[in-house]
């Protein structure tokens, strides 16, 4: 018989176990849920010298709590980083890192395409203190290139972005950044840690909004942050301790550490499920585009095969009738729910310009590639039987009226 000769636990395992022993807690299966929001110091040396930095040990939930240390753990091994951090929502995890990263004069290069909140904490949050945001079309790394200078301290982008599922070379786009000393920071919302993983391939810096496939059931609001411990820690007691105070609550991290146990096998189905989709949409006559990374016809689709492990669950499409008959087609959904968020067991669908992405302005819309009639479609974990039919029977009335 053969043993592997790699012993490392795979994703899945670890998931589940890394970082626990039930043993040390008093056999408990799951991990105990710690709900103080103080901690009591032996002595007042003691707690002196933990302020201090000398002595390990939690002080305070807006600064650590056994159990979001251990969602920190889990997080970290999963995307290959040296450290987590827990935060209270995805824009808390964007909001303290670069208000760490970023001072006054300073510049951001973002791709064109970001989460709606996400652009408008760029146009409102980093503009309003003096830093520069400029948007680059970073599918064309020479653009990036062209763009870099030496007061570019972050380069920040999601892949695939959020609405329009373009992706961006993580391995390219990292390279160009630290080749001029800047800091690269990836939304990894929509690939998770079981697709691609930005640190493996160059990034410094990987957030997540939780509340979507790492929290995986719609019940929580939540955010993660990974890098190196020394870049972690700082963003733990300036970004999120002092600035933000967007800290998460240790409930919402029992959540989310459920979630993450089941990561790998419901990526599989969003997956399976979401190409299953996204090939019968690119066939209806009523559908114009498709935009899914597992689709041959897709404008990244060489990158997705190297920098995605699978296609994900998220697809992106515009019928033929445009805005109107992508309203209509969502208003006949019997099953699938109208609904912004992703990730979650139930399918959802929603109309990025007059929802997540109304932040932006229709001339930025215009300008950043988010076309008015595009549609967002969460796959779920429902029977793609029913997903299907579902869609079907939505669509029909577009080809009575095109009949
Ligand atoms: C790609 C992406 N990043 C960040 C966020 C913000 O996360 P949260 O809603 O958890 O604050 C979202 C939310 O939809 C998102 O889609």
């Amino acid at each position: 018989m053969t043993h592997p000769t790699d012993t490392t636990p795979g994703f899945a395992t670890r998931a589940i176990h890394h970082a626990y022993d039930a043993q040390a807690n008093e056999g408990a299966l799951t991990p105990p849920l710690h709900l103080t929001s103080t901690f009591a110091f032996e002595t007042a040396e003691s707690g002196g010298e933990m302020f201090a930095g000398d002595r390990p040990g939690h002080i305070y939930s807006r600064i650590s709590n056994p159990t979001l240390d251990l969602l920190e753990q889990r997080i970290a091994t999963l995307e290959g980083a040296e450290a987590g951090l827990a935060l209270s929502s995805g824009m808390g995890a964007i909001t303290s890192t670069l208000w760490t990263l970023l001072s006054p004069g300073d510049e951001i290069l973002v791709d064109k395409t970001l989460y709606g909140c996400t652009f408008a904490f760029m146009r409102h949050g980093l503009q309003k203190l003096g830093i520069t945001v400029s948007h680059v079309d970073m599918t064309d790394l020479a653009q990036l290139q062209a763009a870099i200078s030496p007061q570019t301290r972050v380069v920040y982008f999601e892949t695939p972005a959020n609405p329009n599922m373009r992706l961006v070379d993580i391995a390219g786009a990292s390279r160009i950044a630290h080749a001029h000393g800047a800091t690269v920071v990836v939304d990894n919302t929509y690939a998770t840690p079981y697709l691609t993983r930005p640190i493996e391939l160059g990034a410094d810096l990987v957030l997540h909004s939780a509340t979507k496939y790492l929290g995986g059931h719609g019940d929580v609001v939540a955010g993660l942050l990974v890098g190196r411990a020394e870049q972690i820690q700082e963003i733990r007691l300036t970004g999120m301790k002092d600035m933000t105070g967007a800290v998460m609550a240790p409930f919402n991290a029992m959540l989310v550490l459920r979630g993450l146990k089941t990561l790998a096998l419901r990526m599989e189905r969003h997956s399976s499920t979401a190409a299953e989709i996204a090939d019968w949409l690119e066939a209806h006559p009523a559908v114009a585009t498709v935009h899914y990374p597992g689709l041959p016809s897709f404008d990244h689709y060489d990158l997705a095969c190297r920098q995605m492990a699978l296609p994900g669950g998220m697809i992106a499409f515009e019928l033929k009738g445009g805005l109107p008959a992508g309203r209509a087609m969502m208003n006949r959904l019997k099953m699938i729910t109208r609904a912004v968020s992703l990730g979650d067991a139930e399918t959802l669908i929603q109309h990025p310009a007059s929802m997540t992405h109304s932040t932006y302005t229709p001339d930025e819309r215009a300008e950043h590639g988010i076309t008015e009639g595009l549609v967002r479609l969460s796959a779920g974990l429902e029977n793609v039987a029913d997903i299907l039919q579902d869609l079907e029977q939505s669509l029909e009335f577009l080809q009575e009226q095109a009949a």
